[in-house]
């Protein structure tokens, strides 16, 4: 969608979520932020505010569906929603292990990546198709990751829970156009924030969240049905898994892994 002037965003307390909000952020801009963190998220509001947009914050957990519709319907009560992005992640993986006999990702740290980048996103979109589609109009974005075109060993309910938000997104994507709702799924690569800090491998062409928050936002002005970038990893992972099995099981092997989740 061209020129969002309401925009809701999840995760909008650091990294991606952040930037995008100031990257919207200007006078004549309403902007839903949500987070958990209430610092955090007051500092991006206040920011977001000396740009010049009407800023409206609010601590809310997407493992929360009530809280994430009831946000949602309040944004749009008085003010129609244009943009809803869906963008509120976490991340873990198989990095040093406890002990030889544990498994290699623990049911918790599964069960609770699931709930944030499935469950999270599945529920922040549901009611925002609601109001658009009493609106007649809106945009939403659901934020997965290159990591969503194949399965690494170092991060396997990550890439799992990327790959699903993707491909529900690109099914929703075209029942949704007739009612005038456009659908956008947004793949990074590596970009810097506080879910890449914890990283302790080299990660390729990692680039700053402003940056990746242009990108999306004119992925977004043009409906497209991907935005996904950078491309030079998006092609080097296309020629990797185009390499037969047992080669790509044993690069796979040899990758680096995200560490394990630590518990909030
Ligand atoms: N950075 C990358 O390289 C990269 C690449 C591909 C995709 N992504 C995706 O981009 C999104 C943003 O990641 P990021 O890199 O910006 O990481 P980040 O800085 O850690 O930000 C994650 C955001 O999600 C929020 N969040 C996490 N759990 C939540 C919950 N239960 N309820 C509400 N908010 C919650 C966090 O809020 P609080 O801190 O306030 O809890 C934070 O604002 C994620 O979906 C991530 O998977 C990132």
């Amino acid at each position: 969608m061209r020129d969002p002037r309401h925009i809701a965003i999840t995760g909008a307390s650091s990294g991606i979520g952040a930037a995008l909000a100031a990257h919207y952020a200007r006078p004549g801009i309403r902007l839903a932020l949500a987070g958990r963190s209430e610092t955090a998220l007051a500092a991006v509001a206040a920011d977001c505010r000396a740009r010049g947009a009407d800023v409206v914050a609010s601590r809310v957990d997407v493992t929360d569906a009530a809280s994430i519709a009831a946000w949602l319907e309040s944004a749009a009560a008085d003010r129609p929603l244009d943009l809803v992005i869906a963008n509120a992640g976490i991340s873990g993986g198989t990095g040093p292990q406890v002990a030889p006999t544990d498994l290699r990702e623990p049911p918790e740290q599964a069960a609770a990546i699931l709930a944030v980048n499935v469950g999270g996103v599945v529920d922040t979109v549901h009611p925002a198709l609601r109001i658009m589609l009493r609106q007649g109009r809106g945009q939403v974005a659901i934020m997965s990751s290159i990591a969503s075109f194949r399965g690494f060993a170092g991060a396997p309910s990550y890439c799992a829970s990327k790959a699903m938000v993707r491909v529900w997104g690109e099914a929703l994507r075209v029942d949704y156009a007739p009612h005038g709702i456009e659908i956008a799924v947004i793949c990074p690569g590596y970009v810097k924030s506080p879910m890449t800090d914890a990283n302790d491998f080299p990660m390729p062409f990692l680039m700053p969240a402003a940056r990746a928050a242009r990108i999306i936002s004119r992925g977004l002005a043009a409906n497209r049905a991907r935005i996904v970038f950078p491309l030079r990893l998006y092609w080097l992972l296309r020629v990797l898994t185009a390499l037969p099995e047992p080669l790509l099981d044993r690069i796979m092997a040899r990758l680096p892994r995200k560490r394990g989740l630590r518990p909030r």
